[in-house]
This record gives C-alpha cells, structure tokens and sequence, in this order.
C-alpha cells in the first residue's frame, strides 16, 4: 500500500472528530431468469462493476446489488414448458447469473433472489405502505397484455394489429379484478419531484423521455393478478399474487433490510445509483419513484440510463438467434478484453454494436499495442538498462501534466457514469508515456542519469495508469501492479492521493512476465 491514508478526503464527512467515508449503492437490473446470461445482459453488469470499482479507490463504502428476476407469469409459462416447478426451473437457472458474474470479474456485494424470503418481507412491507396510504384500489380491468415484457399496452401504443412494439408478437386480451396502483394522482409530484432534482436521469435526453412520458399524463397501473400464482400473495387479499413489476422493483429495497433491518436501511436508502437499460425506463423513473413517494420513501438519487448493445445492428434474440453469451467471448479476448470493449466502444446512453471485429480491433489497438506494449517495453528498458530496479520518477516529470490530466478526466468521466470517456482520458496517459519512451529512446541510450530519469518517470506513470485501469480491468491492473513490485491490491489504492505524481519512490523490482494481451491475427 502507498498511502496510510485510506479514507479519500473528498468523500469524507465529519461527524464529530471521526472522518465517514460516504456510502454508495448501485443497482442492476434483476435479470429474468427465463433466459440464460447473455452480452446485453453482460453490459449492464460490468459497467455497474466498473463504477463501483472506482467509488471503492476513491475510498466509498460501496454496496453492489444485482440478482434475478423470478415470479410472475413469464416464469411461469417457461417452467411449464420445461415440466418443471417455477421455483425449481428458477433455481436452475439464477446460478448460471451468479458464476458468468463471477467469472467476469464482476465484484457483486449482493445477489438478491426475489424467491427469497427477505424480499418477500419486503414487497409485504411496500405494498401494505402503499394500500395504507390509500394508493392501491381494486378495480375491474380488460387490457392487452404482452407477456414477454409483462406489462399492458393500450391501443395507441401496440403495432397494427395488436402486436406489442418491443417484441412485436401479438398480445393477449386479458380481463380479471385487478388491484390498481393509483399511478394518475402522482403525475405532480413527480414532475415537482425531477423539477427539484436535476440531472437525476442520465443521460439528460434519456430523462426528458421519463418527463416527457409523466407529462403526458398518467394512468393506473394494476398491481395484483389472480390468474397467475407463481409470485407473492398481496397481505390483504391472498387471492391475488403481485404484479411482477411491483414485485421486482421492491428487490431493491429487499437487499438493504427493507421491512427487517431498520439500521441497515436508514444506512442505505436511497440508492445512489441505478443502472436500467432504455427498455424499462418506464417502470424504474415513472412507476418505482411513484410507489416510493406512496410509501413515505425517498425516489432514488440517480438513474443511469443504457442502451442496448445491439449484435452487428439488430437487437439480440433467441428468435433471431444472433444471442451472444459473454463467455463464449472470453475465449478470444480474456475476460478484460471483453470488459474493456463494451465500456470503451460505447458511450454509455447510447445504442452500441457488438461486432467481433470491433472486439478484435479494440483488443489490438487499445490494450495490445498501447497498454501491453507500454508495460513490456518499461520492464524490457528497465531490465536491460537499470539492472532491472525502477528508478524513482522526477520531481516534476514531463508525464506529470499528462497524469494528472488523466486522473481529471478519469474522475470526470466516472463521476458522469460515462466510462467510454473515463477510459479516453486515463488512455491519453498511456498514448503520452509511450510517446514520451518514443521520444527519449532510453532503449538506445547507455545507461546512467538521464536513462534513469526517463525510465523512473515511465514507472512511475505506469503505476498511476495500474490504479486508473483497475475499474475496467481489474485483473490486469493487478498483473501490472505486481510486476512494478508492489505488493498488495491495486484495489486497495485511493484516489487521488495514490495517483498523485512521485507518491512511490523507486528502488523496485520490476518483473517482465508474459505479453498482457498477445496481438490477435485478424
Ligand atoms: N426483470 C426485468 C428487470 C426488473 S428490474 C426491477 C428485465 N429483465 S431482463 O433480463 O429482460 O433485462 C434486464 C436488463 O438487461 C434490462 O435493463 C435490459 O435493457 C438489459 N438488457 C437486455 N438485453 C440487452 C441488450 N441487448 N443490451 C443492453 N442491455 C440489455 O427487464
């Protein structure tokens, strides 16, 4: 470890004379689990990975939820069609989230269930707060109902005849007694609600989407189901089974103590950040806020709003069977390889296109040529022109500008959950060291003072790029690290204390190793 100090002075509070790190809570979806993990699903995991990764070094004490998504009809009908039980079709599948998680690097502090009895406690609680207040109403109601997105449309809003405009299948006229989430009295309060919280939605035309959608003006929405049985039985009325939505969105609740753990709430709520793809805007920034508010509870303080990484132009399908499954591309790139393109090829927001060449052509360029070069060519120079020992850096490096323009940027570019930028400016650090190494030609050079300078300078800008890397690849960041030897975690390092230029001396050995990132033939 570099520093003592661990805490990061810009996330500290001071209560009394004891320094409290902040708290921070991001969220995934929860994945349905009638499908198996793919690469849309992998996007939105690692770039939820990636900022807690870089909220951990700046010192924060960090939760990070995901989980899957298993009541409701959707499960219901693909356990049958398998002959199993809901629940065992379920436990079948949510294991193969946690391992492809697992074995993506993804470091996940909670892995919520919503079969699990602590989300049942905690849906129980929400809608008893919600129905207390007056805000749920048993109604009658005949709707079209698409199954795959569990969710009613109205006329105006499905295709020509009546087929759902996600999936574009037709839907089924459902008519049962339903209870009713009285969404329409909360059109105000949630505009008064975003007019007061700007930038609560990222990107800003993803949100004015939401408003605009809330502006319009809003219609109930039904909570319960009695044809359905697979989910949780509303407290009040155990004919009906919650409404999948509802039930689902409450997991975020569920995971902090929600309904059983009064300390561990107040601790955690409300999240600082959730992450949703474009596709449930509507249920996460109109709905969810809306049930909060019903039950006395704070919206979340920010929605990070993806797009969907698209397979050579067209979204992902088992139909049209172009499903991409994270692992499958591991085996050509490594598992940082793959986390490095979808946060770099991407700004987060917009759509993105998967595509093996512009995996292949990231690989090759960003992280073969730049970074694996950067550190081969550092370790080679060092072991043939300064017996293998890193100098110490200068001073005032010439790199020093360019590493704490990096830092800058990186901090910016987290901050704004825009990885693709974060990992633009901590790039420009590794363009400027090769550049400067391209400059100086320490490799050309006898050994002495001035070689010891530019390579100490090298070192030392190679150690700040090992911490600025670890929340896109961690596992190299931490191959890196050992190789400049030092011991420890890269993760264990704070920003910006440990990433301030000279702040490890020289005297280190630095150990070769193998290529990080062996060039791909194309
Ligand atoms: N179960 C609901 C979410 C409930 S959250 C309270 C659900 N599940 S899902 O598995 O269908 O999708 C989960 C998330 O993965 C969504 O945000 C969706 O946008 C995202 N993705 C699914 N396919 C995707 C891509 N092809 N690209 C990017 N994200 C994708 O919806």
């Amino acid at each position: 470890m570099l520093s003592p100090l661990r805490a990061n002075p810009r996330a500290c509070a001071t209560i009394g004379s004891v320094c409290a790190v902040s708290r921070f809570y991001a969220t995934t979806p929860i994945y349905y689990v009638n499908d198996e993990p793919h690469i849309g699903h992998a996007y939105t995991t690692i770039v939820v990975d990636a900022v807690t990764r870089w909220r951990r070094l700046l010192g924060d004490d960090v939760k990070f939820l995901t989980g899957t998504d298993e009541h409701g009809l959707k499960i219901q009908q693909a356990a049958n069609a398998m002959g199993k039980s809901p629940q065992a079709f379920a436990d079948g599948i949510a294991p193969r989230f946690a391992e492809a998680w697992k074995s993506l690097d993804i470091a996940n502090d909670d892995f919520i269930r919503t079969t699990e009895p602590r989300h049942r406690i905690a849906v129980e609680e929400l809608l008893q707060r919600c129905f207390d207040a007056g805000d749920i109403e048993l109604d009658y109601y005949r709707g079209k109902y698409c199954v795959r997105c569990e969710a009613y449309y109205t006329d105006d809003e499905l295709l020509p005849v009546d087929l759902c405009p996600i999936h574009k299948l037709p839907v089924d006229v459902l008519e049962e007694e339903n209870y009713f989430f009285r969404l329409s009295r909360y059109t105000d309060r949630l505009l008064e609600w975003y007019d007061a919280h700007p930038g609560s939605i990222v990107p800003e035309f993803r949100g004015n989407e939401a408003i605009g959608f809330i502006r319009s003006g809003l219609r109930d929405f039904s909570i319960s189901r009695t044809s359905v049985n697979w989910g949780i039985p509303l407290p009040w009325d155990p004919k009906h089974v919650a409404y999948v939505w509802f039930d689902a969105l409450t997991n975020y609740l569920s995971a902090v103590g929600y309904g059983s753990d009064d300390a561990e709430f107040e601790k955690w709520w409300p999240a600082d950040v959730q992450f949703i793809g474009k596709d449930i805007i509507r249920f996460h920034c109109v709905y969810w806020p809306a049930m909060l508010l019903s039950a006395g509870l704070e919206p979340p303080k920010r929605f990070a709003v993806g797009g969907w990484l698209l397979v050579d132009s067209e979204k992902m399908s088992k139909t049209t069977g172009n499903v991409v499954k994270p692992l499958d591309m591991v085996d050509t790139v490594g598992v940082d390889g793959l986390r490095y393109y979808v946060l770099s090829d991407t700004p987060y927001g917009n759509d993105g296109d998967f595509t093996v060449e512009g995996l292949i052509g990231r690989y090759n360029s960003d992280l073969a040529n730049n970074l694996g070069n950067l550190t081969s060519r550092v370790a080679t120079v060092v072991g043939s022109k300064c017996g293998g020992i890193g100098p110490a850096p200068s001073v005032d490096g010439p790199l020093a500008d360019a590493a704490a323009e990096a830092v800058a940027g990186a901090t910016a570019g987290w901050e704004a959950i825009t990885p693709s930028r974060a990992l633009e400016a901590t790039w420009g650090l590794i363009r400027a060291s090769n550049a400067y190494l391209e400059a100086n030609e320490p490799w050309k050079a006898e050994p002495g003072p001035d070689v010891d300078t530019v390579l100490g300078n090298a070192v030392d800008a190679l150690r700040i790029i090992a911490i600025l890397v670890s929340p896109a690849v961690p596992a190299t960041a931490q191959r890196i690290w050992e190789r400049l030897g030092f011991d420890g975690a890269v993760h264990d390092q704070r920003v910006p204390q440990d990433v301030a230029w000279g702040a490890a001396s020289g005297g280190r050995p630095i150990a070769k190793g193998d290529p990080l990132f062996p060039r791909i033939k194309t």
